[in-house]
C-alpha cells in the first residue's frame, strides 16, 4: 500500500537555538549537506512507490523540515500541532494551512502537542508521548477529535524528547523501541501491547535508529544504526539505510522529516 507524506525542504535549515539536547548552536550545521541528504530520503520514498507533498519552507523557521511535528492526520482528520517552545510556534498555523487549503477537516489544537513526533498510528490505537514536549491532556484532545483510543507513554531521557525518537510503528500492530527512554510503567505497557517487539539497543537508539519509517514491508532507516537493520532484516524487512547525520544536528533523523498523511479526502 504506497504511502502520502508530506515533507518540508530544508531550505532555511539552521541550529542557531537549543531546544533538546542533540542541538549545539555554536557548532551549527551545514545547509547544503542537510538538504542533500533530505533529497536522497525524498528519493528513497519516491522509488519505494510512496507519494511525497510538500510544503513551502518558510525563512525564520529553521526546524519546519521536520514535517512530523506539523499534525497528525487519521483518517483524514487533521488535528493541528501546538508546539512547546516559540521558536517553533509558527509552524503550526503553516502546516494547518497547508490542509485547509487542500480542503482537509482540520482543527487547532488547544493544547500543547507536536503532532507526530509524539503520536505514532497503528490499526486499533494511537501511542502517544509526554514528558517533555506534548501535554498529558492533547493526548485527550485528540482521543475526542479522532475517535481513536489514545495510549499514553511517559518518556523520561532528554536524549528522546518525542515518542518518535525512541519508538517506531513496524506495521499496524507491531513496533521497535528503545526501552529505557520509557518510565516502568510505560515499558510495562509496551511488554504487554507488543510482546513480540523488537527491542532496540541504547547504541542503535543514540543515532535516532529508532527514528525510522517502515511502511510494513520497508524500513528507511539512519545508516549508522546497523544492529537494528540485522534484526530487522532477521525478521524479513528490507532496509534502506540513509545518511542524515546534518540533519540529526538539531535532533531530527528520517520519521522526523516525515508527516503521513493517513486517510484521503
Ligand atoms: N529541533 C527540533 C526540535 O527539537 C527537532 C524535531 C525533531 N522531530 C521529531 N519528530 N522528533 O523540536
Amino acid at each position: 500500500m504506497p504511502k502520502h507524506f508530506l515533507m518540508c525542504r530544508p531550505e532555511h535549515f539552521t541550529v542557531e537555538y537549543a531546544i533538546n539536547p542533540w542541538m549545539d548552536p555554536e557548532a551549527g550545521a551545514d545547509r547544503e549537506v542537510a538538504i542533500r541528504q533530505w533529497e536522497v530520503l525524498k528519493s528513497a520514498y519516491e522509488s519505494l512507490g510512496h507519494k511525497v507533498s510538500l510544503i513551502d519552507p518558510i525563512e525564520g523557521l529553521p526546524d519546519m523540515v521536520f514535517a512530523a511535528n506539523g499534525a497528525l492526520v487519521v483518517g483524514g482528520r487533521v488535528y493541528g500541532a501546538r508546539f512547546a517552545f516559540p521558536e517553533r510556534a509558527a509552524e503550526g498555523p503553516a502546516y494547518l494551512r497547508w490542509f485547509t487549503d487542500r480542503g482537509y477537516q482540520a482543527q487547532a489544537a488547544e493544547h500543547v502537542n507536536e503532532g507526530e513526533g509524539d503520536f505514532l498510528t497503528l490499526d486499533e490505537f494511537v501511542l502517544a508521548g509526554t514528558g517533555f514536549r506534548t501535554d498529558l491532556v492533547a493526548h485527550n484532545e485528540a482521543q475526542e477529535y479522532l475517535g481513536r483510543p489514545v495510549i499514553s507513554m511517559r518518556l523520561v531521557d532528554p536524549r528522546f524528547y518525542h515518542l518518535d525518537t525512541a519508538l517506531f510503528p513496524l506495521d499496524g500492530h507491531n513496533v521497535a523501541y528503545y526501552p529505557g527512554a520509557f518510565s516502568e510503567g510505560s515499558r510495562r505497557v509496551l511488554e504487554s501491547l507488543f510482546p513480540d517487539a523488537v527491542i532496540a539497543s541504547e547504541a542503535d537508539a543514540a543515532v535516532l535508529g529508532l527514528n525510522a519509517v517502515s511502511d510494513g514491508r520497508n524500513v528507511v532507516i539512519n545508516a549508522e544504526a546497523t544492529e537494528l537493520q540485522l534484526e530487522l532484516k532477521r525478521r524479513g524487512y528490507d532496509v534502506i539505510p540513509v545518511d542524515l547525520s546534518e540533519l540529526r544536528k538539531a535532533g531530527g533523523g528520517p520519521k522526523c522529516c516525515t508527516l503521513e498523511i493517513r486517510g484521503e479526502i
